[in-house]
């Protein structure tokens, strides 16, 4: 048989980001949920700050630390045969903790890191507050000493700007997005929480920094990929959508458990335990009762 040519995930990703279609990425905090985004048909898994701290009933605030994103990554690695793309939020810190981080992600199988501009702690984006921005400079020093750390030359650094969502206007987006870039930075994610996607677009047309752009459309999903791709933005990333169908799901359903008393009446309208186990891995010898 002839010897398949071994591909690391963060090569993997480099070739996807040069293709013909965007790279989709989606939201996951665990194996399972990286293994669903696989069985659907995307291209890469976003290990999502929000999702992780949602999924401990917790607020997405910098409340988790650097042991808990790396294990959770390497969870999703591990399940699934996709590139894991890790929000880092802020990076832990200062330079030296990004290139903690960036070490120890590499070592753990994730394919990238994504670090964003904002002061530590920070809060989600959708958060009605401020949203305060380190200078320029300093963030791109630690983008600079994350690069420095890295031993594997295709893991990806993906330096975000937060600066529509702390309403600085697309100017001040481009002149940081090109700050990153020269520093290094493999991609950059511009965030936005306008409910429309005119500012994503017009920052895609005005793009000159020469690497590729990410865009998460939560608050502008009336735009379709395709055109963000278009607009330059090679990974899109929908970040949360699984959680948000699952919270749907299971709250409909529970309902409805509670509502009738009686197992069977749910039963139609949810994963079967085969399903589960196939999901699982679960060794063929071993069927699902009954
Ligand atoms: C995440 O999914 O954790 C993100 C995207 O960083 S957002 O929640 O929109 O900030
Ligand atoms: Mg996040």
């Amino acid at each position: 048989m002839p010897e398949r040519p071994h591909t690391s995930k963060p090569e993997r990703l480099r070739r996807l980001l040069e293709g013909a279609d965007p790279v989709r990425a989606v939201g996951a905090h665990n194996g399972l949920t990286a293994r669903l985004a696989e069985r659907a048909g995307f291209e890469a898994v976003w290990s999502s700050s929000f999702e992780l701290s949602a999924s401990q009933g917790l607020p997405d605030a910098s409340l988790l630390g650097l042991a808990e994103f790396v294990d959770a990554a390497e969870a999703m690695d591990a399940a699934a045969d996709l590139p894991v793309i890790a929000d880092c939020d802020t990076g832990f810190g200062g330079p030296l903790n990004v290139a903690h981080a960036l070490r120890r992600f590499e070592r753990r199988g994730a394919a990238a890191i994504c670090i964003e501009d904002k002061v530590f702690p920070k809060m989600n984006s959708f958060a009605r507050t401020a949203h305060d921005l380190v200078p320029t400079e300093e963030f791109a020093l630690k983008l600079k000493s994350g690069l420095q750390a890295r031993t594997d030359p295709d893991f990806l650094l993906i330096a975000r700007t937060e600066a529509l969502i702390a309403g600085q206007g697309v100017p001040e987006a481009l002149e940081r997005a090109r700050a990153y870039a020269a520093a290094g930075a493999d991609a950059v994610l511009v965030h936005s929480k306008s409910t429309r996607p005119d500012d994503i677009l017009e920052f895609g047309a005005r793009w000159d920094g020469g690497v590729p752009l990410v865009a998460v459309p939560t608050t502008y999903g009336q735009v379709h990929e395709r055109e963000l791709f278009d607009a330059g933005y090679r990974i899109v990333i929908y970040a949360n959508h699984g959680l948000r169908a699952a919270v749907s799901g299971v709250t409909s359903t529970l309902a409805a458990l509670a509502a009738s008393g009686r197992a069977r009446d749910v039963e139609d309208g949810i994963a079967t335990m085969p399903e589960l186990f196939e999901l699982q891995r679960m060794p063929a010898d071993f069927k699902a009762a009954p």
